[in-house]
């Protein structure tokens, strides 16, 4: 029984979350079981349909990239995923096996090709650019490598952003974004602006950045990757806090193992499918 939302989806000029406007115009996927430990196939086990604690419903979904007649680049080779509201997933893989563009797909960066794609209830295969645009501000909060601030804007204006495209007025934009800041100790940097700040600290503003809107749903693309160890750790521990403490659904890709393993669940992404899932142990597992 699949929530039909569609209609009723604010409709906002963009939304970006600051996420890099890939929107072009096609679809993605990727496969998941709750309950198996590993799994072998790209099969969807489709164990959950009409289930309403699935966020994300992803089937046999296919990404081309069209690079010039007659070329054409497969990267998604009919990738099925299934992920539980409160799930922490990993996706891990080599690079150039299609993480970050099922990551793009996942958040509506990015069509698939073809498949189906169901994202907190909406179809997101047949929706229009605009609401798409919509669902990525309520629902989704991205987080990237390279944090992907506004240049020559403080932190307390980018964590505001989001809430200006989804239409909160100033006095409670500003009232949150503090909220937000306080929340990965940034206060008392707020003023500053990106090349003012270190590397943990821009992703602390961007993690606060990506929680403006309360969303759903958490993307993370190599959040730690350009960080050291130790800072690293902090912003994981950022990410575990949203989990355990909201109840966030947070997907993060990463090529560390030692976090992968502390997140619920970790998908192996191998030549645009995926080739093993896992338990992950937890928080306090490794490390
Ligand atoms: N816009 C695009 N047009 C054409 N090919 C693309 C495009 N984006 C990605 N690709 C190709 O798709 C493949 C997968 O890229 P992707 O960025 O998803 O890999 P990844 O798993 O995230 O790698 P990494 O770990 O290095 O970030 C690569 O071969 C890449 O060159
Ligand atoms: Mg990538």
């Amino acid at each position: 029984m699949k929530r039909k939302k569609k209609n009723q989806e604010i409709i906002i000029e963009d939304i970006s979350n600051t996420a890099p406007d890939l929107v072009s115009g096609e679809p993605v996927g990727f496969e998941t079981s709750e309950k198996s430990e590993r799994i072998s196939t790209n099969t969807a086990p489709d164990l959950v349909s009409g289930d309403d604690n699935i966020v994300i419903d992803m089937k046999h979904i296919i990404k081309r990239y069209f690079i010039g007649q007659p070329n054409e680049l497969e990267v998604l080779h009919g990738v099925d995923m299934q992920v539980r509201r409160g799930e922490f997933v990993a996706i891990v893989g080599q690079s150039g096996s299609g993480k970050s563009t099922l990551m793009n797909v996942i958040g509506a960066l990015d069509r698939p090709t073809e498949g189906e794609y169901t994202l907190d209830g909406v179809d997101m295969f047949n929706a229009k650019d605009k609401d798409l645009s919509a669902i990525r501000c309520k629902k989704i909060g991205f987080v990237f490598q390279t944090y992907n601030l506004v240049a020559r804007t403080s932190a307390l204006k980018n964590v505001e952003l989001p809430m200006l495209y989804a239409g909160l007025s100033g006095r409670a934009r500003s009232r949150k974004a503090k909220e937000l800041l306080e929340m990965v100790d940034m206060t008392e940097r707020m003023h500053h602006q990106p090349d003012e700040l270190s590397g943990g600290q821009k992703q602390r503003v961007a993690i606060a950045r990506a929680m403006a809107n309360d969303p759903a749903i958490i993307l993370a693309d190599e959040p730690t990757g350009a960080l050291d160890s130790h800072t690293g750790r902090l912003i994981m521990d950022i990410f575990h806090r949203l989990h355990e403490e909201q109840g966030k659904t947070i997907i993060l890709i990463t090529h560390s193992p030692e976090l992968a393993s502390e997140c619920t669940r970790i998908l192996t992404l191998k030549d645009g499918l995926f080739i093993d899932e896992k338990k992950g142990s937890g928080r306090n597992a490794v490390l």
